[in-house]
């Protein structure tokens, strides 16, 4: 039952209807007996600022972030986390005695994922990834503090791959660099890397037989991970576990992220299993 002792996290971001993260998070809760409830909060980029400066004020943990609000809401935070400010994208705030901080959760969630379900460690590894939005930059900043070998980015407008690519090899380390899908396809570019991850919207409804590369470009010794979880096994993916690839799926990532959020609002370590089951039921695996 909720009363007015019980702790309130919120998701501020639209559209939400699809979103696992409400049902994900109140499994949890119930599994573990926490008096917590996860609610969806649709706010547009107008109301944002009015919408969290009110929640930081009432009985509220913290609140997830997501489309459109992950940049914009940085204005709005007292700390950040010296991660997230790197990505320059936030997607966890934690509210802590009338302040509001914020993390970038999807950087563990990815690295949690690829440890765990992929059974890679970064270091000395070559990656290339596909596409070099918001997803991308957490990721590659990640690999790059992870001490990954070669970061290579393959994104439709080249401009903001050149762009990425130079602000990790000035912020973190130089191990980053940049390669057109074209001369990934014609150089056989892609055999050199040990894992492939796709980090755009291609493999989602309504593109759900899109590929961010040729079949060609996959070979079976490459990880292929893919971040979109909706198909549970994207075209991608079922291309990559045909020509013998090691796969990893987007829902991983999407769960650890959760989890790294959950113990950020509550203290405590989450119910993964419990997670994992939400998530694979809603998308009804
Ligand atoms: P997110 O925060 O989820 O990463 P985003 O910042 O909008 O979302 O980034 C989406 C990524 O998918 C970009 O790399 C985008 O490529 P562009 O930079 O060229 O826009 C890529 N993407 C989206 N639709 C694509 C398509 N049809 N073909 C190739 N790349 C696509």
């Amino acid at each position: 039952m909720i009363t007015v002792n019980t702790k309130l996290v919120a998701l501020l971001g639209t559209p939400l209807k699809h979103s696992l993260s409400p049902a994900m998070h109140n499994r949890a809760y119930k599994e573990m007996g926490l008096d917590y409830c996860y609610l969806p909060v649709e706010v547009n980029a107008k109301n944002l600022a009015t919408v969290f400066n009110a929640i930081k004020k009432m009985n509220f943990a913290g609140c997830n972030v997501t489309l459109p609000h992950k940049v914009a809401i940085i204005n709005l935070l007292d700390e950040l986390d010296p991660l997230a400010a790197a990505i320059g994208a936030v997607n966890t705030v934690q509210f802590r005695d009338g302040k509001a901080k914020g993390f970038n959760t999807d950087s563990e969630g990815f690295l949690r994922s690829l440890k765990t379900e992929g059974c890679i460690t970064p270091s000395g590894k070559r990656f290339l990834i596909f596409g070099s939005g918001g997803a991308a930059r957490a990721i590659a900043f990640t690999l790059a503090r992870e001490k990954a070998a070669r970061i290579t980015l393959c994104n439709r407008t080249e401009k903001k791959a050149i762009t990425l690519a130079a602000e990790i090899n000035k912020e973190i380390r130089s191990c980053a660099d940049t390669i057109s899908i074209k001369r990934t396809i014609a150089s056989g570019y892609a055999a050199e890397a040990d894992v492939l991850i796709n980090t755009t919207s291609l493999g989602m409804p309504p593109k759900d037989s899109a590929m961010p590369c040729p079949k060609s470009a996959i070979c079976s010794h490459h990880t292929v991970m893919d971040i979109v979880y909706h198909p549970y096994k994207t075209a991608f993916l079922q291309e990559a576990e045909k020509r013998g690839a090691k796969i990893v799926h987007g829902l991983g990532m999407l769960v650890w992220q959760g989890a790294a959020a959950f113990s950020l609002f509550t203290g405590k370590k989450p119910a993964i299993a419990a997670m994992r089951k939400e998530a694979l039921q809603m998308l009804s695996v």
